[in-house]
């Protein structure tokens, strides 16, 4: 089975890269080969590489940036996705995509089912939504992992950058009333691997489905975990964790509006892969430590 990838060098991607390549024909590509936003590249790539599943990692991930990015933003995420999965039904061959818990605007009691009405609070989460609506409606087989707060010992995310300020800041603020499963990039691809067998398998049912780690956390005490977690292996910092202050979402200047609930309720998951989502904690102990070991 030939495998074409995007994105190889994202947080995902990387890890996609490495568990697929034992079993499939790979071919990656990144920037450089094609950029999103010129849709006839990516046209064009598919055409010459001919493969028979395409999994898109590569996306506009910069969710405050995105507000003064608009046009950008949604090429990435939108147009270049919607060409993508064209492609896709063309060649009938399946298509895999990311998607964002900040497709829902948070106001649910409950964590969030794929059923639930998508309603965006910001110009990435409405990207997002956009791109899952071109793939929909392109009539292509394809796979929507909607996932959240994802991180990994590479690229720019939440574990990294306490990890940072813990060295440099004595105390910081950090938002309680965001709640969510912190996802690990590993788990991601494990969950992508297991899919891509069963949909060799003709095991897979088309669709959209949530994809977190188990379990759920603010950022507040997730700041915490990460620095309780680094503390125990030998980490030196200048931060306690009881100097991580909690604040509220309101109080925080952030320019794109978040969800205050991003949970993910992933069952129907679950059951078509018959297996259980690792815990969020046991996932971000082992970034934890690969970081510290860097
Ligand atoms: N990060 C999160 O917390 C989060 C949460 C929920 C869902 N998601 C979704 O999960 C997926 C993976 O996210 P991630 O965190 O792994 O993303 P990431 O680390 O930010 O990586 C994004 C990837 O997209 C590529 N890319 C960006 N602009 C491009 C362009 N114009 N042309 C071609 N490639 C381009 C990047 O290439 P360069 O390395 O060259 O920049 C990189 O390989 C995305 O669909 C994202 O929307 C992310």
């Amino acid at each position: 089975m030939k495998v074409l990838l995007f994105g190889q060098t994202g947080q995902v991607g990387r890890e996609v890269k490495d568990a697929l390549l034992a079993s499939y024909e790979l071919i990656t590509l990144n920037r450089l080969d094609v950029n999103f936003e010129k849709k006839t590249e990516i046209e064009r790539v598919i055409e010459l590489h001919k493969p028979d599943l395409i999994v898109n990692a590569a996306a506009y991930t910069a969710v405050d940036k995105a507000e003064h990015e608009k046009k950008k933003v949604f090429q990435i995420n939108s147009v270049a996705v919607e060409a993508i999965a064209k492609m896709a039904k063309k060649m009938d061959v399946w298509f895999i995509h990311y998607s964002s818990d900040y497709v829902f605007d948070g106001k649910n009691k409950n964590a969030y089912l794929e059923s639930d009405a998508p309603a965006p609070k910001s110009i990435y989460g409405q990207s997002k939504l956009d791109g899952e609506k071109a793939i929909i409606e392109s009539g292509c087989k394809y796979v929507i992992f909607r996932t959240s707060w994802i991180y990994n010992d590479i690229g720019s995310n939440f574990v990294k950058t306490i990890l940072k300020l813990a060295r440099e800041k004595k105390s910081i603020e950090v938002v309680d009333d965001q709640w969510g499963s912190p996802t690990s990039a590993p788990s991601i691809a494990k969950i992508t691997a297991l899919c891509i067998a069963q949909i060799k398998e003709d095991k897979f049912k088309s669709g959209i489905y949530h994809l977190s780690n188990r379990g759920e956390t603010s950022w507040h005490l997730f700041a915490k975990f990460i620095l309780n977690e680094a503390e125990k292996l030998g980490y030196q910092s200048l931060l306690k964790a009881e100097k991580i202050k909690p604040i509220k979402t309101k109080d925080y200047l952030y320019d794109a509006e978040r969800p205050l609930n991003s949970r993910l309720n992933c069952a129907k998951l679950e059951s078509q892969l018959r297996i259980e989502l690792p815990s969020w904690k046991i996932e971000a102990q082992k970034i934890i430590l690969k970081l510290i070991q860097k």
